[in-house]
């Protein structure tokens, strides 16, 4: 499904039965950020429904010992056929560091490329730190925003009031297929 996979994680595709795992993990993989709310949060961000309807386009990375080490849920724009979204990516802290999460990004975007996708967009929230650096490493653009308190311009209210985001484009046009590097 995604070759040259770093480490002994063997990756497939998630199923409405990885819903209740994945969601155990949130917590912890995020290091509690956000406290409480970013708890909640977080939860309602991951409905079953993506591991019912998005499943085709999202992956799910175990250890031989059926563990959970990393899941991406990402699918096609329905409405813009040259795009493709991120909606949500981890990967268990004990495996930082390793190429997986840009393991997972780059079978998302051979895949989605195969569908004729030029663009990939996600967002993040002003928090998160480790996503916007790992999002900028791999050529992520940040589309315009207001600069807070960080480094890192966001969007005031992107999801609703006193819900901000940094919100990322990726190109796909100026990043080589795996099969051309
Ligand atoms: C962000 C996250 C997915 C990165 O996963 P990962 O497998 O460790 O990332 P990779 O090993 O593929 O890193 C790719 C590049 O991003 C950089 N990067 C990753 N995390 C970083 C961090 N915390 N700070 C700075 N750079 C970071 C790496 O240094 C690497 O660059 P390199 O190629 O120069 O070494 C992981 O930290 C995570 O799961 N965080 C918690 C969940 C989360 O925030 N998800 C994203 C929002 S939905």
């Amino acid at each position: 499904m995604i070759n040259d996979f770093p480490s002994d994680l063997v990756v497939r595709r998630p199923a409405a039965g990885d819903h209740a795992r994945v969601l155990a993990v949130l917590d912890r993989w995020w290091g509690g950020l956000g406290g409480e709310a970013g708890s909640t949060e977080r939860a309602l961000l991951l409905p079953r429904l993506f591991f019912q309807h998005f499943n085709t386009t999202s992956y799910l990375a175990e250890r031989p010992d059926g563990s959970l080490g990393a899941f991406l849920i990402g699918f096609l724009s329905q409405s813009d056929p040259e795009v493709a979204y991120i909606h949500f990516v981890g990967v268990d802290p004990a495996l930082h560091g390793q190429g997986i999460a840009t393991a997972l990004y780059q079978g998302f975007f051979d895949q989605v490329r195969s569908h004729g996708r030029r663009h990939v967009h996600c967002v993040t929230s002003p928090g998160n730190t480790a996503s916007q650096a790992f999002h900028r490493r791999l050529g992520f653009d940040i589309l315009s925003g207001e600069q807070g308190t960080g480094d890192t311009p966001f969007q005031p209210d992107y999801d609703g009031p006193g819900i901000g985001r940094v919100v990322f484009a990726l190109d796909l046009a100026r990043r080589p297929s795996r099969r051309s590097r």
